[in-house]
């Protein structure tokens, strides 16, 4: 028999294709069945029934025949529960979350009570008072939390550990690993903090929400303002901290040269773990630029970029937190309706008894601090800018004359001189104030800088 003929005569006969396609069909569907008997989700709904029965079961044992009949009916519903996703639908919200699917307590058709005696995750729902405030139905868990709603498995919802032990341990027991291309994993810990803002305006009063308060204060007092912008209000140097770097998406930041100086591991390359980094580290360190113009693409012209114009501050591991909490909290969401959102009036402006101490406060407010230093005597270092240093106002401001000094203030300088006419343009330069500080705080800013100037030798 010629092969032609064995192969389409006697193998591939449409009888034996048949067979082999119910086979295949058969396979395939043992394949999704095996699968679907072994979702992540199901055993955690199989614990928590089996610990609702015995806690039913419990109650009944304390209680005569007659209270026993009224746990009947809950334990009857409570075996007849089936497997299956849960999920919590918030149109309003624009999100669909299925937490509940394993964190059973805060289901209330499951638990209506949203409380049980479970002391561990995901079967435990401990009294709350953030949770009561909010009811599931409406607010579901993601406009807090974060982390991918959709999810019905540990790793896809986006846990993160609060701490180094944590993630050790989720590591051998979940299986753990940062959700890739979701660009909001869980705020862990307190940074959880950082989502009421997306509702709440009137956030230091809101209970819990120290962190961001705290994290504020720390920018108001370093003068962050002077460099960067929140919601367009401060200064031109550096990227809008709420506009652009809380909603970065995660394709848009280089972590490569962080990774290589071993600062975090490729899949922890997160938003959170960015900010977090420009305050745990010097930031020239993960933004080195190309001082010498190696990478650029024509390299008879070469262009050269200098490192972050950042200065490293040297923050504790508190400070660095509030500050990322912060940064974070800086996010909004225009697709919360308007009638989830709680407003409150504007905090004042302080008060102050001298001319002189409001301008010290024009100082700090507007982040001339950032630069030239907490009292004005203390210039931040400038790559590659002639003299190096920023000004130290103290020694310098005396040679002026008062209306020299407005100028200054109100057209800035730009651009510098180059210490090496070959590297790259200096990165910071003396921004203009024109625009932002009128009337009475500018003339009780040049005051306080006056009365802070030393005296000048006459010639
Ligand atoms: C596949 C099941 C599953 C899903 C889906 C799930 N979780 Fe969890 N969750 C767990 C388990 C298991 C733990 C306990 C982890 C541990 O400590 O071992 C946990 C723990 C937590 C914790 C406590 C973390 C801590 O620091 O102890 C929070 C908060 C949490 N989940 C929120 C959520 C949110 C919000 C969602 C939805 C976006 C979600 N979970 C979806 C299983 C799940
Ligand atoms: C209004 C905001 C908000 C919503 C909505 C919300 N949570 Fe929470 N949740 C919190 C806060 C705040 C905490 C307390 C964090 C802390 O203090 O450690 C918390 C704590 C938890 C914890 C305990 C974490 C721990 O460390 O022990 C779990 C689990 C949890 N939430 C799950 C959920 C689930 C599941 C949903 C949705 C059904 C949900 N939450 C909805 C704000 C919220
Ligand atoms: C999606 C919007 C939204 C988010 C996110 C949100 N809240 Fe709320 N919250 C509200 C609304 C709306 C109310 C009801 C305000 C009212 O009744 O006047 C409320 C009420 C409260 C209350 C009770 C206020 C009172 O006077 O009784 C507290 C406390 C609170 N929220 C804290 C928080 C905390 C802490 C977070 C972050 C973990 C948070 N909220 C996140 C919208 C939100
Ligand atoms: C002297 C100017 C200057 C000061 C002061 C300064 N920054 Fe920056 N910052 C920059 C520049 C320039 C960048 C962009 C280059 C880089 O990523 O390092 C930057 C980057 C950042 C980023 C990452 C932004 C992004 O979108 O990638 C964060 C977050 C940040 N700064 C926060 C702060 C905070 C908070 C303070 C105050 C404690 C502060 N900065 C003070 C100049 C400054
Ligand atoms: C982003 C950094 C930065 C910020 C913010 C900043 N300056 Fe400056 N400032 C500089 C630099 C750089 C120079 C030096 C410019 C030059 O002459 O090359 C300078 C120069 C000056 C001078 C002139 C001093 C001299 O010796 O020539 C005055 C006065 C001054 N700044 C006041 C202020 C005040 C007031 C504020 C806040 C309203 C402020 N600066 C904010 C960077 C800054």
């Amino acid at each position: 028999m010629k092969f032609k003929e064995f192969f389409f005569n006697k193998l591939f006969t449409l009888k034996n294709l048949f067979f082999l396609g119910n086979f295949l069909a058969l396979a395939l569907f043992l394949v999704v069945l095996y699968q679907d008997f072994f979702r992540e989700w199901k055993p955690y709904q199989a614990e928590y029934k089996k610990r609702q029965i015995e806690s039913i079961k419990k109650k009944m044992e304390a209680v005569d025949e007659k209270g026993k009949e009224a746990f009947t009916d809950e334990l009857k519903a409570v075996k007849r529960r089936s497997p299956e996703v849960k999920q919590i639908l918030l149109t309003d919200l624009h999100r669909v979350d299925r937490c509940v699917t394993c964190h059973q307590g805060h289901d209330s058709l499951v638990n209506p009570s949203l409380t049980n005696d479970f002391p561990d995750h995901p079967f435990a729902a401990p009294d709350n008072d953030i949770h009561k405030k909010h009811p599931f139905e409406k607010y579901g868990c993601t406009v807090c939390h974060e982390g991918q709603g959709l999810a019905t498995t540990f790793v896809g919802a986006g846990h993160m550990p609060a701490s180094p032990e944590q993630k050790e341990e989720w590591k051998h027991k979940h299986d753990w690993e940062v959700v890739e291309y979701w660009e909001n994993p869980m705020k862990a810990g307190p940074l959880i903090y950082a989502s009421c803002s997306k509702c709440h305006e009137a956030m230091p009063k809101v209970p819990g929400m120290d962190i961001v308060k705290k994290g504020k204060q720390t920018f108001f007092e370093n003068g962050c303002v002077g460099c960067h912008q929140v919601n367009g209000d401060g200064g031109p140097i550096a990227p809008d901290l709420a506009v652009e770097t809380s909603v970065k998406p995660v394709t848009r930041i280089d972590f490569g040269p962080a990774v290589q100086a071993g600062l975090i591991t490729k899949n922890e390359r997160i938003l959170e773990n960015w900010i977090r980094l420009h305050f745990a580290t010097n930031p020239a360190v993960i933004t080195p630029g190309d001082p010498e113009g190696h990478l650029s693409a024509d390299p008879k012209n070469p262009q050269p970029v200098p490192p972050s114009a950042m200065p490293y501050f040297g923050f504790n591991h508190e400070e660095t937190e509030s500050l990322t909490a912060y940064v974070m909290s800086l996010k909004s969401e225009k697709s919360i309706p308007y009638s989830y959102r709680v407003t409150a009036p504007k905090e004042p402006e302080p008060q102050f008894a001298s001319a002189t101490q409001h301008g010290r406060y024009v100082f700090q407010k507007y982040g001339c601090v950032s630069c030239h230093g907490k009292d004005a005597n203390h210039g931040i270092a400038v790559y590659n800018r002639q003299g190096t240093y920023v000004p130290n106002l103290v020694k310098t401001v005396g040679t002026f004359t008062k209306e020299e000094l407005i100028k200054k203030i109100q057209v800035g300088v730009n651009p510098e001189a180059k210490e090496d006419e070959k590297g790259p343009t200096p990165p910071l330069f003396m921004p203009p104030f024109k625009e932002r500080i009128k009337g009475k705080e500018l003339e009780n800013l040049v005051a306080y800088l006056f009365s802070i100037a030393e005296k000048q030798e006459a010639w």
